[in-house]
């Protein structure tokens, strides 16, 4: 008897100038894998990062600020402090977190599109499924994690924007979507149940054999679900390595 395989859909996929986007290619990896690759063979200033989140009709594109901005730059700048400045315009290594994890709703989609990729292998992307290690996440801290409020600070440049401090939620929603960023978290204000919830669920995304890894070249979009992967890079080697960024949901 012919053993039957059950083929993954594909994640990956190319689009050549003037040809349409492969909207429901896009939705089914979006929804069965978590993420699509989309490598263009022409530059992009954003305009096809836009038009391709408004033509997925996933939802509509978050505003990053009181700008109102839809696309965002993810790029070093000298003039901002290292340690203490918008972590996207650093060169520091981002641990595995969802982006605005202080946002109520939090972004189910975020989008990024290569402008310049890192000459010198750093700022690899780094992926983590968060079906990967669900099984591994003890039932006490899915309960914590979902049913008691952790208090999260809203980053400076944010603030204004948001109208408040700090937000108060929990980090896992009905539907199995995440929001976490370890070092936004207000640990004075969380409960010993709450800490040890936290800490098992850093443990499991410290654990590397669950990374997909991406060493994305310039001219690649890539669509990532918010609120089920988790998503880092490596340190950032080249100075003119640049990104656009947008959520959307
Ligand atoms: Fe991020």
């Amino acid at each position: 008897m012919a053993i039957k395989t059950i083929k993954a859909p594909a994640t990956k996929f190319s689009l050549a100038y003037g040809r349409p986007f492969d909207l429901n290619a896009y939705r089914g990896a979006l929804s069965v894998s978590g993420y699509a690759a989309i490598a263009l063979d022409f530059a992009d200033k954003g305009e096809v990062l836009l038009k391709l989140v408004n033509q997925l009709s996933l939802g509509a594109p978050h505003s990053h600020d009181h700008s109102g901005r839809q696309v965002w730059d993810v790029k070093y700048d000298s003039s901002i402090d290292q340690q203490t400045g918008t972590r996207s315009h650093t060169l520091r290594e981002f641990p595995m977190h969802t982006d605005a994890s202080f946002e109520v709703p939090p972004p189910q989609y975020v989008a990024l599109y290569v402008v310049h990729e890192d000459r010198l292998g750093g700022g690899i992307t780094q992926l983590l499924d968060s079906k990967s290690f669900w099984p591994a996440l003890s039932l006490e801290s899915k309960e914590t994690l979902s049913k008691s409020f952790f208090t999260i600070t809203v980053p400076a440049e944010f603030r204004q924007f948001a109208g408040q401090e700090t937000v108060s939620v929990p980090l896992l929603d009905a539907f199995g979507n995440f929001r976490f960023r370890h070092e936004l978290l207000v640990f004075e204000k969380l409960s010993p149940m709450q800490l040890t919830a936290v800490d098992e669920l850093q443990l499991l995304l410290n654990n590397e054999q669950w990374f997909l890894s991406f060493n994305l070249p310039r001219q690649t979009i890539l669509l990532i679900d918010n609120g089920r992967m988790f998503h880092a890079r490596t340190r950032v080697l080249d100075s003119e390595r640049h990104l656009l960024r947008m959520r959307f949901d």
